[in-house]
């Protein structure tokens, strides 16, 4: 008789100071306007949900979400570059707010550039649709972008 084994699948893990050179590494690698350390930092400290995506012992991708009162606004969604286009961003996204809903929030709110086409798609399949929209909000490498504000409940 054969047994069959199934794959432990990537989870979420909460994020820790010691995790930071990693994250960051990824981090910029991937950005034009990479979050510092410093803001990794800062978002521990103030008790944002951080957490790892872990496929064993790889980092596949890392958020935070600063949950404030019933409503969750996703700060940094990320997947490393190498592990891109698999589902994995979908797999995230979905883990943080199934998490973020059982910490109590109703809603998720987000900010993505206009420029951010697989961001936008990866939200909108997830059915976020848009509130909102913050002129020149971020840094770009010609002026300011505007972000758009994206919400769902959850
Ligand atoms: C945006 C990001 C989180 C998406 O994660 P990912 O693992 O690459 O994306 P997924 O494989 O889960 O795909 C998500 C959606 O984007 C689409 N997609 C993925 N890669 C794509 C590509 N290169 N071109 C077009 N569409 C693409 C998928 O088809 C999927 O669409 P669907 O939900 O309609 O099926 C990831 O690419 C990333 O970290 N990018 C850099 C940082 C960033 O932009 N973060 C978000 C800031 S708001």
């Amino acid at each position: 008789m054969s047994a069959v084994f199934k794959a432990a699948l990537p989870c979420l893990v909460p994020m820790r100071s010691g995790d930071l050179d990693c994250v960051v590494a990824i981090e910029r690698d991937i950005y034009d306007f990479p979050w510092t350390r410093g803001n990794f930092e800062d978002s521990l400290a103030a008790g944002y949900s951080c957490w790892l995506y872990m496929d064993g012992n790889e980092l596949i991708g890392y958020c935070v979400v600063m949950l404030a009162v019933d409503e969750a606004h996703l700060l940094n969604l990320s997947v490393a570059r190498g592990a891109q286009g698999q589902g994995h961003g979908r797999a995230l996204l979905e883990a943080s707010m199934a998490a973020i809903h059982a910490y109590g929030a109703a809603a998720m709110l987000l900010e993505v550039r206009p420029s951010n086409l697989v961001g936008r798609k990866l939200y909108a399949g997830a059915g976020f649709s848009q509130v909102g929209l913050r002129k020149d909000y971020y840094p770009a490498l010609r002026g300011r972008e505007d972000a758009l504000v994206l919400r769902r409940e959850l």
